[in-house]
């Protein structure tokens, strides 16, 4: 394929981006009284309103047509075909197939893997049920109340994100905490207040070796076992794996009976819908976490079929691309107005950033345009009072995405239309600010009129569904997915490897190792070399 800024449209676009730069979105409403409408769609459920974006029709057309001329269709067929996308891991990469109903079939090297997926989903129902009723017992014959999750990375944010926004539907007889970082605190504060007898560990991790999870693993062994009078097989009763290394698991001391497996074509960004949601499965029980799943499905089928000017993953995608290439956006702001998914936005980092955080093509060139911006963002109303100021008045360029419901899930008087009215007025004031005009006509002294003007032509988008239930929350899950995959095929790179993260990881080891025994001679560069010594001389 030829290069990405050698497509003509990709070179329409940086003619077309000179003509719109200077238009403000107050002249494009004006001009056209059905821009709402025209540049909105709805699809499973999901409402999404583009229209406060820096877009014409044109560039629409434009930016489709670059879709088009990228081969973003091949490569999304390529993806649900099971082909091996993923080429310098040469996996296939199918979050897709673990969200399949049974009766479809996704072939990897002539497998069918669906069934093995469902037969995955079967034994967490049971297990789950098990433990939900009380009928799994822990050593001392207790049923287990505290549920902790030890994983990093992909193996914790998904399970963060995903029990804090459905927490409503939860089981609040029982205790759910996260384990991730290898820093001790949070182990130590995770379990302070925690009776073993009672506790489950899950260790997630797809490689059963990552350096944080291992240690918190082995952290909560000992705890386990301390607590339990040191029998070897409490074990089996207080600890269950999640992995794709059945060996690394058995060499730990976890029962295989006790593991939940999944597939090297599951990337860990894109896992929190495998077993690795065994914590959101044990919180919002198997038949919550079936909907869940519906919901990823039903995105997947609309990514799938519905053409490109009418999807909305593809679109947002294509907007993402739109402020990064064009306009030179470096970030992305995420601003749920819905308190319950605080945690999607890091969620988001991840699966973003992770995934299009790369500096050379799937042929090895180093690309000569921007790739994946930084995602960051706060739920609403909180940003407001903080950073939103840099949005509405600042010199950056920041488009964001404002995700509201229409119904609130804990109804509290007047709560949840300040809420909404909040998410459109913000919408508003980015969008269309203030002129000065408007400022002088309210009376304000002229010296202070231009720290009071919002030049406003801010874009935004805003996701509107029904209310956030396990269902919704698969759907918005995979709206991301979809988008990041649509950004990475046009930048033609490959958002399936991560191998930005290893250097750090062989450096920590091999400092590790120099930290521990003191006399190891140090062979870094000046300031690296006096860090340690500063610290293996302090500690
Ligand atoms: O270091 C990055 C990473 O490999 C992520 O991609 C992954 O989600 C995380 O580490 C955890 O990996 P694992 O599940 O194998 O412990």
């Amino acid at each position: 394929m030829a290069a990405l800024n050698e497509l003509s449209a990709w070179k329409a676009l940086s003619d077309h981006h000179k003509q719109i730069a200077p238009i403000h979105l107050r002249e494009l409403f004006d001009k056209d009284p059905q821009r709402a409408e025209k540049f909105s769609v709805e699809a499973a459920g999901i409402f999404l309103d583009y229209s406060k974006n820096r877009i014409t029709d044109e560039t629409v057309k434009l930016l489709l047509q670059l879709a088009e001329e990228s081969g973003v269709k091949a490569r999304r067929d390529a993806m649900f075909a099971g082909e091996k996308i993923n080429i310098t891991e040469k996996r296939a990469v199918l979050h897709v197939a673990l969200r399949a109903p049974k009766d479809e079939k996704i072939l990897v090297d002539g497998e069918d893997v669906v069934p093995a997926v469902h037969e995955v989903l079967d034994k967490m129902a049971a297990f789950s049920d098990r433990v939900r009723s009380g009928e799994w017992k822990g050593h001392t014959g207790k049923p287990i109340k505290n549920i902790i999750n030890i994983g990093i990375g992909g193996s914790d944010l998904g399970p963060v994100m995903a029990y804090e926004a459905l927490k409503h539907y939860s089981d609040r007889a029982k205790i759910f905490r996260f384990v991730s970082n290898v820093d001790g605190a949070d182990f130590v504060e995770a379990t302070v207040d925690l009776n073993p007898d009672e506790t489950l560990f899950i260790i997630s991790s797809k490689t059963f070796t990552t350096l944080e999870t291992m240690t918190n693993a082995n952290s909560a062994r000992e705890w386990a076992l301390k607590g339990l009078g040191g029998d070897e097989s409490a074990i089996a009763k207080h600890f269950v794996a999640v992995s794709t290394n059945s060996e690394k698991v058995k060499a730990f001391g976890i029962d295989t009976a006790n593991m939940f497996g999944f597939w090297d074509w599951v990337g860990g960004r894109y896992s929190m819908d495998s077993a690795i949601g065994l914590s959101t499965m044990l919180a919002i029980g198997p038949e919550n976490f079936r909907a869940l799943l519906a919901g990823f499905h039903e995105i997947d089928e609309h990514f799938r079929t519905a053409p490109f000017e009418k999807n909305l993953p593809v679109l947002l995608g294509l907007l993402a691309v739109w402020y990064n290439d064009f306009f030179g956006a470096q970030t992305v702001a995420i601003l749920p107005y819905e308190n319950y998914l605080k945690r999607f936005p890091a969620y988001l980092q991840q699966l973003t950033m992770e995934s299009n955080g790369k500096h050379v093509t799937l042929a090895g060139e180093h690309v000569n345009y921007d790739t994946g911006p930084i995602y960051w963002g706060e739920p609403g109303t909180n940003g407001q009072h903080s950073f939103y100021q840099l949005i509405h008045q600042g010199t950056r360029l920041i488009p964001a995405d404002f995700i509201a419901f229409v119904k609130a899930i804990t109804p509290l008087g007047r709560h949840h239309d300040i809420l909404l009215a909040n998410v459109f007025a913000q919408t508003e004031a980015l969008a269309f600010g203030k002129t000065p005009e408007q400022v002088k006509a309210e009376g304000t002294p002229d010296w202070l009129v231009p720290h009071r003007v919002f030049e406003g032509n801010r874009p935004s988008n805003t996701i509107l569904a029904e209310e956030l239930d396990p269902k919704t929350l698969g759907k918005l899950v995979a709206l991301y997915e979809h988008s990041v995959f649509t950004q990475g095929a046009i930048w033609q790179i490959d958002s399936f490897d991560q191998w930005g993260v290893e250097l750090g990881k062989v450096l920590a080891q091999r400092i590790l190792g120099e930290i521990e025994d003191a006399k190891a001679p140090l062979k870094h560069d000046s300031s690296t070399t006096a860090l340690i010594e500063r610290y293996r001389k302090l500690k």
